[in-house]
C-alpha cells in the first residue's frame, strides 16, 4: 500500500513502456546494438504495476527477468519495436519510451556472412523510425514521456527534443557522470515538462522510477484538468 502512496495512483491506467536495446542485423551472424541495460525501464515497469497499472513492456534483447504482473513482448530490430508499439498504442493512457533504439540499420541486410576482404570496410545505414515521435504525433496521443541520454549541453538538448518531438515530459541523464546510467543500479535524472521541472538526484533505479512515477502521475492529473 505504500507504494501505491509513493509513486502515484495508477489503477484504469494502461501504460505502455519501451525498454532496452535494439538489436540492427548486419548480416546472420552479426549486428549493431547501443549500451543499455534494461534496468530504467523495467524498474519503471514494475513500479507502475504496483501503482496499478496495466503494464505493456516492450522489450529489446536483455538479461532481466520480467517483473511480476507485467505483459512484456520481447522484440529484436528497432521496426519491429516500432510496429508492436504502434498495435498496442491505442489501449494505453501513457507511453513512456526508456529504449536506447538504434538510429540507423544497415541500408541492406547481407543474407550471408560478410566475409573477411579488404583492409577497410565500408557500410550504409538508413535511419530508423523515432518510435517515440510517431506515438507523440498521432491524432489523439497518449501521454507521452521520453527519456533523453546526453553527454552535453543535457538540459538544451533535452529541452529541444520535448519541443521537436511533441512530448508532455523528457527525462533527462547526464551519461558523461560517473557509475551511472548505463549498467549501473544507479541513475539521476532532469525531468523537464513546458513550464517547470525537478531534478531527480542519483539513486538507486528502483527509487528512481518510483519518484519518476510520482512526477508523471502529477503532470497527468495536472493536464487533464
Ligand atoms: N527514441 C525512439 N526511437 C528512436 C530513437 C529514439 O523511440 N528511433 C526515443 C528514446 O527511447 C528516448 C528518446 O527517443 O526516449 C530520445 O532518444 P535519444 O537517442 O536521446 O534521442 P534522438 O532523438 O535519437 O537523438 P540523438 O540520438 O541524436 O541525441
Ligand atoms: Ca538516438
Amino acid at each position: 500500500a505504500q507504494e501505491h502512496v509513493t509513486c502515484g495512483d495508477f489503477s484504469d491506467k494502461t501504460v505502455l513502456i519501451t525498454a532496452g536495446p535494439t538489436r540492427e542485423a548486419l548480416d546472420p551472424v552479426r549486428y549493431i546494438t547501443n549500451h543499455s541495460s534494461g534496468k530504467m525501464g523495467y524498474a519503471i515497469a514494475q513500479a507502475a504495476q504496483r501503482a496499478g497499472a496495466r503494464v505493456i513492456l516492450v522489450s529489446g534483447p536483455t538479461q532481466l527477468a520480467t517483473p511480476a504482473g507485467v505483459e512484456r513482448i520481447d522484440v529484436t530490430s528497432a521496426q519491429q519495436m516500432l510496429e508492436t508499439v504502434m498495435a498496442h498504442v491505442k489501449s494505453c493512457d501513457i507511453f513512456i519510451a526508456t529504449a536506447a533504439v538504434a538510429d540507423y540499420r544497415a541500408s541492406h541486410i547481407s543474407q550471408n556472412k560478410i566475409k573477411k576482404k579488404d583492409d577497410e570496410l565500408t557500410l550504409t545505414f538508413v535511419k530508423n523510425p523515432d518510435i517515440l515521435k510517431e506515438v507523440a504525433c498521432l491524432p489523439t496521443p497518449p501521454f507521452t514521456v521520453g527519456f533523453a541520454a546526453e553527454s552535453q549541453n543535457v538540459e538544451h538538448y533535452a529541452r529541444q527534443k520535448l519541443i521537436n518531438k511533441k512530448l508532455d515530459i523528457i527525462a533527462a541523464n547526464d551519461i558523461s557522470r560517473e557509475g551511472l546510467g548505463f549498467n549501473s543500479d544507479q541513475n539521476a535524472l532532469h525531468v523537464i515538462w513546458a513550464d517547470g521541472d525537478k531534478r531527480l538526484e542519483p539513486q538507486n533505479k528502483k527509487h528512481l522510477a518510483c519518484a519518476l512515477l510520482t512526477v508523471i502521475n502529477d503532470r497527468y492529473n495536472n493536464k487533464k484538468t
